[in-house]
C-alpha cells in the first residue's frame, strides 16, 4: 500500500455545482439556443450541421453524430485528454475552488465512503464518551444522571439508548477526543466541536456543554446524530442542540428510536409516532416499545417510507395543544399518501405522551390509547367542525378538507369506505362526496405516474453460491446487466407499484437474490446507488450525472430519458421527458432475463454433474436440484412469455 492524495468528495460536489456545462463547453464550441437546450458543432468530430447538444438543466452533453456524451467533467477529460482528477483540478482552478485533499492508503475506497466511515467512528466515540461521563464521572452523575432520574428515566433505559452527558466547560470533549487521535476536521463535520471564528488557528470548542445527550441511530444501529438537551432554562441557549445535516445525518430520513423499536413495531404491526426524545424513552420503558419520534420537526415522506418498511399502521400521539394538533394534521396526509392507516390520539391539554404516561403508568397508557384513538377521518372532521362550525359554510369547508386527506389513499375500496363515513358524519349526500373526491383526485394525480399492481418475481438466492461465469457468455451477460441498469436510470423514479418506485424495486429484488454484478464497475456503482437510495429514497439525475464511472453511459441514457433528440424539425420537442409507457414490462423482462441466464448456466452444470454422478444418493440430490431449477425456469419463462422457447 502506498499513500496517495485524493480530492475530497465535498470539493468534487462543489466543482459540479459551480461548473456550468454551457460555460465550459462554450469555451470550445459556439452554442445556440435550440428548444430547451443548446446546440452546436461537435468538437469531437467533423461536421457541417450541428448534432451536438447540451442540456444546462441536466448538466450533460451528447453528440448524435459521433455518440460522445457525458457530464461537465467528462467533457474536459475528453476535450483536453485529461484524467478524472486532472479534469477536476482544471475545473477547480477555472472556478476558483480550493481543492481539499485527504491523504490515504485506502485508495480503493471512494472519498465519500472514507469520510463517512471516519464520521461514524467519531460519533461512536462521542456516544461512548458521553455515556461514560453520565455513568461514571462525578459531574455526570450529579447533574446528568440525576436529571434523567428526576424525569423518571431508569438506569436500564439510559443504557439501552446509550444516553449521555456532555461536561460543562468548553473543551472537555475536544481535549479527550483529540488525545485519542480524532481529527478536528471530522469532529467539526459531525458537529461535535465548533471552530472559533473563521480561522482554524483560533482553535475549537465543544458544541455540547452541560447537556444530557440523546444519540440517534440509523437502521443499522450506527449513531448518526446527537441531540443535547439543556438542563437549566436559559434564554441564551436553545433547549436542544442537534447535529447538523451532514454526510451521515439526514434529519428528514431518520426517526429517533426506530432502531430500538423496529422489532416491536413489526410484531405488533403498529408504530406509535411521537414528537420528542423523552416521549420515546418514557413510552418505551413503560412497555410501549413500538414508539418512534420525528424529533420535533414535521414528519417527512422519507420517514413515512421508513415506517412503512415495518408496518402499515400508525398511531399519532401528539400534545393536546394547538401546535401539536396542527403537526398531527400535517402528518396525517403524508402518512395516507405513503399508504399507511392512520389513527390519532390527543392528550388532555397541557399533557404530552411523556407526561401522561408517567402520570398514569404503562398499562393505563396503553388502554388510554386504545380507548381514545380515533380514525383520522373522525379526528379531522370533528376538529374542523369545532373550528368552522356547523353552518353551511363550515360544513362544506370541512367536507372539502377532509376529502383532501381521503383522496390521498390509493386503495379505492378503503377510500370509498372513508368517503362514506365522512358523508355520514357530516350528513352529506354520498354521491356529492364521491364527486368531490373524483374532482380532487383528478387534480392531484394528473402528474403522478400510472399506478400498477406488483408482480412477484421468482427468487433465485439459493443458486448464487454455486454460480460461475462462463467466459463465452460473459459479454452477453454483462450487457444484460447493463440493460438492467439502464432501466434504473431511465425509469428509476417512476412508480413500480403503489408502494415503491422502479429503483427501489430493482434494489429490493437484487438484494433479495443477493445479486452480485459480474461487471465489477456496475457492481461498484450499484453499491453506491443503493446507499444513495437509502438516504434520499430516490435515484435521480444528481446521482447519475455525477457518477464518474457511469460517464458516457449516463449521457446516453439521460438523453433518451429526456429525449435529447436530433429531431431538429420541432425545436420544442428537444428536451421533452419521454416516459415510456411500457417501462414496467421492460424492467421485469430485464430482471427475469438476468435470472434466467443464471438459472440456465446452473442447470447446465447440474446436467453435467448428473452425467458423472456415481452414487445413488448423489444422483437423487442432483435430480432434486434439477427439479427445483426447472420449476423456477418454468416460472421465469412464463413471465417472459417464452415458454417452450428453451430446450428441455
Ligand atoms: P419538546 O419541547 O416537547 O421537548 O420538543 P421534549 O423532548 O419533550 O423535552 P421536555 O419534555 O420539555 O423536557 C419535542 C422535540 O422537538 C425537538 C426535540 O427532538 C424534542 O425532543 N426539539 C425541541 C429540538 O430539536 N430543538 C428544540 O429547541 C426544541
Ligand atoms: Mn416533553
Amino acid at each position: 500500500m502506498f499513500l496517495c492524495s485524493v480530492i475530497r468528495q465535498s470539493t468534487i460536489d462543489q466543482i459540479f455545482s459551480a461548473a456550468s456545462i454551457e460555460e465550459v463547453v462554450g469555451d470550445y464550441v459556439q452554442l445556440k439556443k435550440s428548444g430547451s437546450g443548446l446546440a452546436g458543432l461537435c468538437p469531437f468530430h467533423n461536421e457541417k450541421t450541428p448534432s451536438f447538444r447540451v442540456s444546462p438543466t441536466l448538466g450533460i452533453y451528447k453528440c448524435f453524430g459521433c455518440g460522445k456524451g457525458g457530464n461537465v467533467v467528462d467533457f474536459v477529460m475528453e476535450m483536453d485528454k485529461l484524467s478524472y482528477p486532472e479534469a477536476l483540478r482544471q475545473l477547480a482552478s477555472k472556478y476558483h475552488i480550493e481543492i481539499e485533499e485527504d491523504n490515504t492508503n485506502r485508495e480503493e475506497l471512494s472519498d465519500q465512503v472514507k469520510l463517512r466511515d471516519a464520521m461514524y467512528l467519531a460519533m461512536d466515540y462521542a456516544t461512548r464518551l458521553f455515556n461514560d461521563n453520565l455513568m461514571n464521572s462525578e459531574e455526570g452523575r450529579n447533574i446528568g444522571y440525576s436529571y434523567f432520574m428526576q424525569r423518571g428515566i431508569t438506569h436500564q433505559t439510559m443504557e439501552e439508548f446509550s444516553l449521555g452527558y456532555a461536561m460543562s466547560g468548553w473543551d472537555h470533549f475536544l481535549n479527550t477526543a483529540t488525545k485519542s487521535g480524532y481529527d478536528s476536521d471530522i469532529l467539526t463535520k459531525t458537529g461535535l466541536i465548533k471552530q472559533r471564528g473563521d480561522d482554524v488557528s483560533a482553535g475549537f470548542y465543544d458544541a455540547y456543554r452541560e447537556r444530557v445527550m440523546f444519540p440517534i441511530r440509523n437502521l443499522s444501529g450506527k449513531v448518526v446524530g446527537l441531540g443535547g438537551r439543556q438542563l437549566k432554562k436559559e434564554e441564551k441557549s436553545p433547549k436542544y442542540v442537534n447535529s447538523p445535516e451532514n454526510e451521515i445525518y439526514h434529519k428528514s430520513s431518520v426517526l429517533y428510536g426506530l432502531y430500538e423499536s423496529r422489532k416491536e413495531i413489526r410484531s405488533l404491526d403498529r408504530a406509535l409516532l411521537v414528537e420528542g426524545y423523552l416521549d420515546v424513552l418514557m413510552l418505551f420503558q413503560s412497555g410501549l416499545k413500538n414508539v418512534v419520534a420525528t424529533s420535533g420537526t414535521a414528519l417527512t415522506a422519507d420517514q413515512v417510507k421508513l415506517i412503512k418498511r415495518f408496518t402499515d399502521n400508525v398511531t399519532l400521539l401528539y400534545d393536546g395543544d394547538s401546535a401539536g394538533i396542527k403537526a398531527a394534521l400535517r402528518g396525517v396526509d403524508l402518512l395516507l399518501e405513503g399508504g399507511l392507516n392512520v389513527k390519532v390520539v390527543v392528550f388532555p391539554e397541557g399533557e404530552d405522551p411523556d407526561s401522561w404516561c408517567r402520570k398514569v403508568g404503562g398499562e393505563r397508557m396503553e388502554s388510554y390509547i386504545k380507548e381514545s384513538e380515533q380514525d383520522f377521518v373522525l379526528f379531522k372532521t370533528e376538529l374542523l367542525l369545532s373550528e368552522k362550525g356547523r353552518d353551511p359554510v363550515g360544513l362544506s369547508e370541512t367536507a372539502r378538507e377532509v376529502v383532501s386527506s381521503i383522496v390521498r389513499i390509493s386503495d379505492p375500496i378503503k377510500r370509498n369506505a372513508y368517503l362514506r363515513q365522512c358523508a355520514t358524519l357530516l350528513n352529506f349526500d354520498e354521491d356529492l362526496m364521491m364527486a368531490e373526491a373524483k374532482r380532487q383526485r383528478n387534480i392531484q394525480f394528473q402528474e403522478a405516474g400510472k399506478r400498477t399492481k406488483a408482480v412477484e418475481n421468482p427468487q433465485i438466492t439459493f443458486l448464487r453460491p454455486e454460480l460461475e461465469v462462463d467466459p463465452e457468455k460473459e459479454e452477453e451477460f454483462k450487457n444484460k446487466e447493463k440493460a438492467l441498469f439502464q432501466t434504473m436510470i431511465l425509469y428509476g423514479e417512476q412508480p413500480y407499484s403503489e408502494e415503491v418506485d422502479v429503483a427501489g424495486y430493482v434494489i429490493s429484488e437484487l438484494d433479495r437474490d443477493q445479486y452480485q454484478f459480474e461487471n465489477p464497475e456496475l457492481g461498484e456503482v450499484y453499491v453506491e446507488a443503493k446507499e444513495y437510495y437509502d438516504f434520499h429514497s430516490k435515484l435521480d439525475e444528481v446521482f447519475f450525472t455525477r457518477h464518474r464511472l457511469l460517464g458516457k453511459l449516463t449521457a446516453d441514457l439521460l438523453s433518451v430519458k429526456y429525449h435529447l433528440s436530433p429531431h431538429w424539425l420541432d425545436p420544442n420537442e428537444i428536451f421533452v421527458k419521454t416516459d415510456k409507457e411500457n417501462y414496467r414490462e421492460e424492467l421485469i423482462a430485464n430482471l427475469n432475463y438476468l435470472k434466467l441466464y443464471k438459472v440456465e448456466k446452473f442447470r447446465h452444470r447440474l446436467l453435467d454433474e448428473l452425467k458423472v454422478a456415481e452414487t445413488d444418493e448423489d444422483i437423487i440430490i442432483i435430480q432434486q436440484k434439477i427439479h427445483q431449477i426447472n420449476e423456477i425456469r418454468k416460472q421465469i419463462t412464463q413471465l417472459l412469455g417464452i415458454e417452450g422457447a428453451l430446450p428441455k
